[in-house]
């Protein structure tokens, strides 16, 4: 159904189409042809400051150290900046593309891109045929042959994420405060100034992005997404970055099941920026620290297989399957570009103008037609 969407580059009429995870068959049936994904390559980076204002620099980089043992994750809550929850727009990765496509950084051709989206939109779309719980819905335009992917949230989520329980707000808390404790700004750690270990206070609109270009089948994507921190100076590749994460101490076999599954969400998100290194620190229900534990991203799958051959009594082999969820994006998309084309190409010049007119001056186009992709989990399509 027609409906207008407000306030984003991505906005103008909407079509809606419906996705239903694979049929319960796909579960149990390994893609025949595996779907190759190329390593990401950094194209650019950029920084939001404390007023999240966007910076093309890395000011807002941040450095690994080892967390001090035991760290109360708890410290500092109350003087927690919190940004608070809004629309998920495309616009800043839309300038990044900008300044990788034209110009005198030009790095790549816009019309080779098949696909532009933050990091966390393909996150969703690889971790679907598992997903059995949160239905999401997304906002997709097509123009001169790319697809700007953007998550579309409506009024009553933002307003339910900026007025979460005091309970779930704190455990979000203890997330932030372990990337506090894990990082410092200066590459060197004997520059620290505060030898508690403690990073300094949290404010959630600092954040550091990378903007990569990658590949999936023969779709070139440009992506962009928060990097927790660096070990050691960044480089302008992938391999010194880390993505750190916080998870309940582990106490037994539905503990550790629970765990695996989670692993699907780190292995996809730090996968897709070529994050090669994952760093979870294990906490109790009340935010200490108790232990560290490091995983190399791309060993992921095979650790969890390898598992699975020494259990006992399970339910299924393993707990989830990468192939298949690049299979399943790779389908997805070869969908949405059949259907998206008919109605966007009418006139894609005037489109592209709408957008860029969009980035440069913050105005909303009023021509372009856009598509709301509705995602039902497993449990929801019973
Ligand atoms: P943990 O993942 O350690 O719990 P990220 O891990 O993506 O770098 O995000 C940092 C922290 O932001 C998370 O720490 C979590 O506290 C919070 N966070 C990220 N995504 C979230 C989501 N979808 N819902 C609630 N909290 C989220
Ligand atoms: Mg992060
Ligand atoms: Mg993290």
């Amino acid at each position: 159904t027609p409906d207008s969407a407000t306030a984003s580059p991505i906005s103008g009429i909407i079509k809606s189409v419906q996705f239903l995870p694979y049929p319960n068959v796909a579960f149990q049936t390994v893609p025949s042809k595996s779907i190759p994904f190329q390593q990401p390559m950094p194209l650019t980076s950029f920084s939001y400051d404390s007023q999240h204002t966007q910076e093309f620099n890395d000011s807002a980089l941040r450095y690994y150290r080892p967390p001090p043992p035991n760290a109360q994750l708890g410290y500092g809550y109350e003087h927690w900046i919190r940004r608070p929850e809004e629309r998920s727009r495309v616009d800043s990765l839309l300038k990044a593309v900008d300044r990788v496509t034209e110009g005198q950084h030009k790095k790549m051709n816009l019309a080779e891109v098949g696909v532009v989206a933050w990091r966390g939109v393909v996150t969703r779309l690889l971790t679907a045929p598992y997903e059995d719980r949160e239905g999401w819905e997304m906002n997709v335009m097509l123009i001169n042959g790319t697809l700007y992917l953007e998550e579309h949230r409506t009024e009553t989520q933002i307003m339910e994420k900026n007025n979460i329980k005091p309970q779930h707000r704190k455990m979000m808390y203890y997330g932030y405060a372990f990337e506090s404790y894990c990082t410092t700004e200066h590459s060197r750690p004997s520059h620290d100034s505060d030898a508690s270990g403690w990073g300094g206070h949290v404010d959630t609109n600092i954040q550091w992005c990378s903007v990569v270009r990658t590949k999936l089948g023969d779709t070139k994507f440009i992506i962009g997404g928060e990097v927790d921190c660096s070990n050691g100076q960044y480089k302008g590749t992938t391999d010194t970055f880390i993505e750190l994460k916080t998870s309940m101490v582990i106490r037994g076999a539905a503990d550790e099941e629970k765990f695996e599954r989670k692993l699907l969400k780190f292995y996809f998100q730090s996968f897709l920026l070529g994050v090669p290194k994952i760093i979870v620190g294990f906490r109790t229900p009340s935010g200490q620290l108790t232990t560290t534990q490091s995983f190399q991203t791309m060993q992921i799958p095979r650790m969890l297989r390898e598992k699975s051959v020494h259990k006992t009594h399970k339910t299924n082999a393993t707990p989830w399957n990468p192939s298949l969820c690049l299979a399943w994006c790779h389908q997805f998309l070869t969908y949405l570009k059949q259907t998206v084309v008919q109605d966007s190409d009418d006139d894609p010049s005037h489109q592209k103008d709408s957008v860029k007119e969009e980035v440069n001056r913050g105005h909303s186009p009023t021509s372009t037609t856009v598509w709301r992709v509705s995602f039902v989990p497993r449990e929801g399509a019973r």
